[in-house]
């Protein structure tokens, strides 16, 4: 008889402690999940889940903007959540303007910039135009970038890439051989960022789902891992700093050897 011991990274991360002074992640990315369950164990409506949600939204972004991060990736809404019911997709439609129009003032005095995106010409008018706001009354800000995923899915993120490239070669201003890695970054949404904060660091999952759900595909190559059973609208500061605890524990070695001393 043979038993499998499962152990969470969440679990061996309260083993691990937080050091400030340590490696800070420069791009967290971070799939909020967990905001339906958490109203259903209170008998409440899935979209009381999304408010609270948006709570938690303002306790990370403030937080990892005290901590350093350089920029943070939150996933907001999929190209795959329009499957959802119209009530609730009318309510994330509606929740970007309530945020950015009562936590723009505070996005302004922290000197965080607001980034964000996705096929953003698909969403309805009032929500482009909260955004275009964010956008305009932080471009100046010089500090973190919150960027949020609206409306994004990684793999139409590649196909509109590619499709970007192919013209090029099509019109003869590119050849085919000179596609590269760094040409294909450039086409997709997170090459709006300088090069080295194109790619999250590290990648936080809530609630307990270990999936990627269509989030930056080619971006995680290389990221860190971190799933953790908390819900999003639970999850709080320390929750962000075992996020971080993990990460300082990893060994990143991107195919190369440790760069420990044994
Ligand atoms: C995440 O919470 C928010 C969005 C996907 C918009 P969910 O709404 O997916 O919550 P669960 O997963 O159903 O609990
Ligand atoms: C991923 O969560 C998308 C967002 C957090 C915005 P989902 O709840 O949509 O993902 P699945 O359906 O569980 O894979
Ligand atoms: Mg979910």
């Amino acid at each position: 008889m043979f038993r499998l011991f499962s152990k969470k990274s969440e679990e061996v991360a309260t083993e691990l402690t937080f050091d400030s002074t340590g490696a800070i992640p420069k791009h967290v990315a971070i799939i909020m999940d967990g905001n339906g369950r958490w109203a259903q164990k209170r008998f409440l409506p899935r979209v009381a889940g999304h408010k609270e949600g948006m709570n938690t939204v303002k306790t990370i972004t403030k937080y990892a903007s005290n901590l350093g991060i350089k920029v943070l990736t939150l996933y907001a809404f999929s190209t795959e959540n329009w499957k959802r019911p119209d009530d609730e997709v009318n309510f994330l439609m509606k929740l970007p303007v309530d945020f950015f129009d009562n936590f723009v003032p505070e996005l302004v005095e922290k000197n965080i910039r607001v980034h964000v995106m996705g096929y953003l010409n698909q969403l309805p008018d009032f929500t482009q135009d909260a955004i275009a706001r964010a956008i305009e009354a932080t471009k100046n800000n010089t500090g973190m970038i919150l960027n949020f995923a609206l409306n994004y899915g990684s793999r139409a993120e590649i196909v509109t890439a590619v499709q970007e490239i192919a013209a090029q070669v099509e019109k003869g201003n590119l050849l085919s051989n000179e596609i590269d890695e760094g040409l294909l970054s450039n086409h997709l949404m997170t090459g709006f960022f300088e090069e080295e904060l194109r790619d999250p660091e590290l990648l936080v999952r809530t609630s307990g789902e270990e999936r990627i759900s269509n989030f930056l595909l080619w971006q995680i190559a290389y990221s860190e891992f971190y799933f953790t059973n908390e819900l999003w609208p639970d999850f709080n500061e320390e929750s962000l700093e075992r996020a971080i605890a993990s990460f300082q524990s990893r060994n990143r070695r991107f195919g190369g050897l440790s760069t420990e001393k044994k």
